[in-house]
């Protein structure tokens, strides 16, 4: 047990002198080794340490040699030395083996005055002996890692025989329970160490507050869901009333008849919407619960004339309505289509004053669109709806509850853009500059529905009902920083990821 035995080997060291500086007494013990094992003897109280850094010396290759070999100019005294006739140039090289050292050894045994050159041209030694001061200084640092003299610390690191390195080491000392070994440490209170009393002197494992519980094998919600639970807790908190949006196959004429989308409108083209083929004609709106006590044949009838001569100060399209068209069954586009017979419904109820009350609605659920998918679009999404009907709404009250409800997103600094939706007018596109992506981002589209939406359905002059939409998939996508939708949706997603994401609260940055 390597692990074990270093403890024993501090502890041991520890012994015989205190403090002691880990990178003195372990200078081969890999920094994480010896941080784990006085952590562990720390946790003991058997030892105390405080972390030092400090700067160590260590022998470059040529140093190495030195500390080895001698210098350089000592090699070459001691070759010329021993050669009672002294030794040409060639012939000291031929005995110390490297050209290099004679070169520069040489140059300085002369300034040293350790040799001369004879007059044939030889070198012989003057002096009676020397001292290897540069490979004494080598082997001190060698086993020491410094110098006491900063200055030949310098000289050597100019010489490039060293250099320097900051090292992390700890300054040990012994704890209140120091000991020589760990003693055998209990992990439970046992019914024998009760009877036998053995838990009187017996050492207990601390607990590790700090450890990690065992990662549990559990369902996840998806990103997706985790996204849309933080929007509903914003909706309701904001008193909305959740749509049920249970039916993904609408008819035309809620997703846009009722909506005032014309019917040659380029958006009910087979390009944007998913027909249905079987079965070929929806049954014409009508009540679905028995407390809906609304005349849905002449809302349809009165839908069909709104479109054709208009009404409510509208001249109308002036196109003949076909009755059909708006039966042919579509995947809905937008959740616009449960908002309509939301607010359909909504125009039959009575409220304190005999007049339909303000309301505000939502829902977040999936939508359909024929287009063509690319890494940020698929032919499906979810769409996040809001609408409020209130008497005499202004448009700067709608602009101030946007504010606050994306500033609970984390998403402020609003701007509008003018834009056209057949069913509001105005019509907006909503903007935000993202700091995470460096632009501005649309993220959603709003608008005042039109007297010839609202008012067809039987709600008064005086209500106004302003909407909105954006998608769940682009925040979701910003969160949690995708770039492909295909990560978040299909079946090349990454189920860990799933698994793994973070739930989300939004009031941060989005
Ligand atoms: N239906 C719109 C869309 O799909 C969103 C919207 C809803 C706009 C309500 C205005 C009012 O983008």
């Amino acid at each position: 047990n390597p692990a074990g035995d270093l403890i024993s080997q501090i502890l041991q060291a520890l012994d015989k002198s205190e403090p002691l500086v880990s990178a003195d007494a372990f200078p081969a013990a890999p920094f994480v080794e010896i941080k784990a094992a006085l952590d562990r003897l720390k946790s003991r109280d058997m030892v105390r340490y405080d972390t030092i850094e400090r700067q160590e010396a260590l022998l470059e290759p040529e140093g190495e040699e030195i500390a080895a070999n001698g210098s350089h100019e000592a090699r070459v005294f001691e070759a010329v030395q021993k050669a009672m006739e002294g030794l040409s140039v060639k012939e000291l090289e031929e005995t110390i083996g490297d050209k290099n050292v004679v070169k520069i050894g040489q140059g300085k045994a002369f300034k040293e005055k350790w040799i001369s050159k004879t007059k044939d041209g030889k070198f012989k030694a003057i002096a009676e002996s020397i001292k290897d001061v540069t490979r004494g200084q080598l082997e001190t640092i060698k086993t020491t890692r410094t110098h006491p003299n900063a200055k030949t610390l310098a000289d050597l690191k100019k010489r490039k025989l060293i250099r320097m390195q900051k090292v992390i080491s700890f300054r040990i000392h012994k704890g209140d329970k120091f000991a020589l070994e760990i003693p055998d440490e209990a992990t439970d209170l046992t019914a024998d160490m009760i009877a036998s009393g053995s838990w009187k002197t017996a050492t207990f494992k601390p607990y590790n507050f700090k450890a990690l519980g065992a990662a549990q094998m559990a369902g996840a919600l998806h990103p997706l869901n985790k996204v849309r639970a933080e929007l509903r807790s914003i909706f309701f908190e904001m008193g909305f009333e959740e749509m049920p949006t249970n039916k993904f196959v609408e008819s035309g004429f809620w997703n846009f008849d009722a909506l005032f989308v014309p019917q040659q409108h380029p958006a009910r083209d087979l390009q944007d919407t998913f027909y249905i083929a079987d079965p070929p004609l929806a049954d014409k709106p009508r009540a679905e619960s028995p407390d809906d006590k609304k005349d849905y044949e002449a809302y349809w009838n009165h839908t069909k004339a709104v479109h054709q001569d208009g009404e409510f100060g509208s001249i109308g399209y002036r196109y003949p309505w076909s009755g059909d068209e708006s039966l042919r069954l579509v995947l809905r586009t937008h959740t616009t289509a449960v908002s309509a017979s939301m607010l359909h419904k909504l125009a039959a109820v009575e409220g304190p004053d005999g007049r339909p009350p303000p309301a505000r609605y939502f829902s977040i659920d999936r939508v359909f669109r024929n287009e063509s998918v690319d890494a940020t679009h698929l032919a499906e999404f979810h769409q996040v709806e809001g609408v409020i009907a209130d008497y005499n709404l202004s448009m700067g009250e709608l602009m101030e509850f946007m504010d606050i409800f994306f500033g609970k997103m984390g998403i402020t600094g609003l701007m509008y853009k003018p834009a056209y939706n057949p069913y509001t007018e105005p019509s907006m596109e909503i903007f935000s500059y993202h700091a995470g992506l460096g632009k501005i981002v649309e993220i959603g589209n709003s608008g005042m529905f039109r007297p010839e939406v609202l008012e067809t359905m039987g709600l008064p002059k005086d209500m106004r009902v302003f909407g909105f939409g954006l998608s769940l998939e682009r925040p979701t996508m910003i969160k949690y920083g995708i770039s492909n939708i295909r990560e978040l949706l299909g079946h090349k997603v990454d189920l860990n990821f799933v698994q793994n994401s973070p739930a989300v609260q939004f009031g941060g940055k989005a």
